[in-house]
């Protein structure tokens, strides 16, 4: 995107060496942010001490909520902003085994679920105790996703996008449905503390999953497609006040061009375009036809008019677009600059009638954040 005038893009921050100390200096930042005197002085002072000692930021469970609904809306890349202050944080840093971690993630996605009316939940489990010292981690990127089957001739059965993630599941033991199928959901692969991976494979039935129809044609159903109602990311590291959480895992509801523009989509993912076109009859020999455009609006009104038939909480770009233009404002009124990242932010479907297209960004470092993960320092853990 180099040259273009919306996205004028400067490369996050990276994240410090995990051998770092805690950062001291973000930490009392945060905490002047958040409290008043005669507070303040107490919790500087505390976190001083706790500095010394090489320990994390005491941060209490009222200030790490605070500082994960503030890493969502710092997060440039996220479109659903507006809706910040309603994430619910799940205060779990006590845990660092994997099995009380897998409990805790079905109790997690259980919540989100909530039957349909999705909420934005995120579970902060135990960081290192001490710097560049081991922490839990969940392996998966997020806690639903199916698996993708490489056969030998190359080709891919499910999503190409988690070939890796099912061939290191099935390395771990996972025995997959006996007939293997494109839409089956993968377990969960945990590793506590001790950096040892564990596999947790989900009851059946277990994630509220949409089958997708279309208003209009009957045909659409017999494709068989689907995908679940939650997105929730478990690969990212929360940073907060100075301490990185590696297993913070978090969900958002999706917004139906991501699945329907993308996931069943794009080319190296489900590639269903060429399918669709064909059932509405178009002419795939030229490009110009517009078959793709074609075929994608058609997915997209599945995708939308599914979710909602079945009472699942997802919104459509537009009302994004929308919301997105409020929490500028907002966050305008609140005296704080927005870091976006405009090829992000800008849906894939017709982003030209949406308002956030039409709108200048900027990308800056902020924290807290969520960044990526670095590949992994702990002894003995193969990832
Ligand atoms: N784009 C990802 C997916 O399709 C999910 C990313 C997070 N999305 C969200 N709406 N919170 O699975």
């Amino acid at each position: 995107m180099s040259g273009c005038p919306f996205h004028a893009s400067a490369p996050p921050a990276p994240p410090p060496p995990s051998a770092a100390r805690f950062d001291l200096a973000e930490e009392l930042r945060f905490l002047e942010e958040i409290h008043e005197q005669p507070a303040l002085s107490l919790r500087l002072a505390e976190c001083r001490a706790a500095h010394a000692a090489s320990r994390p930021a005491p941060l209490d469970s009222a200030e790490l909520r605070h500082a994960a609904r503030v890493a969502w809306r710092n997060h440039s890349r996220c479109i659903g902003r507006l809706h910040w202050r309603s994430l619910e944080v799940r205060d779990h840093r006590h845990l660092d085994d994997a099995e009380q971690m897998a409990a805790s993630l079905r109790e997690h996605l259980a919540l989100a679920q909530n039957d349909g009316a999705v909420r934005s939940i995120m579970t902060v489990f135990a960081p290192p105790d001490r710097p560049g010292g081991p922490a839990p981690r969940i392996v998966n990127h997020q806690l639903c996703a199916y698996a993708g089957y490489r056969a030998a001739d190359g080709s891919v059965l499910g999503d190409p996008k988690n070939v890796r993630l099912t061939a290191l599941a099935l390395e771990l033991g996972w025995r997959p449905p006996t007939e293997r199928g494109r839409f089956d959901l993968l377990p969960w692969i945990i590793a506590g503390r001790d950096g040892a991976p564990r596999l947790f494979p989900l009851p059946p039935g277990f994630v509220r999953e949409v089958p997708l129809r279309h208003p209009e044609h009957a045909w659409f159903e017999k494709l068989g497609l689907r995908w679940y109602a939650v997105p929730a990311i478990s690969d990212r590291v929360f940073r907060a006040a100075g301490t990185d959480f590696p297993a913070a895992p978090f969900n958002g509801w999706y917004m139906g061009t991501e699945i329907g523009a993308r996931n069943l989509a794009d080319r190296d993912r489900y590639d269903q375009l060429p399918v669709i076109a064909e059932k509405l009859g178009l002419d795939r020999r030229r490009p110009r036809s517009l078959w793709q455009d074609r075929a994608l609006v058609e997915l997209n009104v599945a995708v939308l008019h599914s979710f909602e038939a079945e009472g699942v909480k997802l919104v459509d770009h537009h009302a994004a677009s929308a919301e997105f233009m409020k929490f500028l404002e907002r966050e305008q009124k609140s005296g704080r600059e927005v870091s976006a990242r405009w090829d992000w932010i800008i849906p894939p479907l017709s982003p030209a009638t949406t308002e956030v297209f039409h709108t200048p960004m900027r990308e800056f470092a902020l924290s807290p954040d969520f960044h990526a993960r670095e590949p992994d320092a702990t002894p003995g853990c193969p990832f």
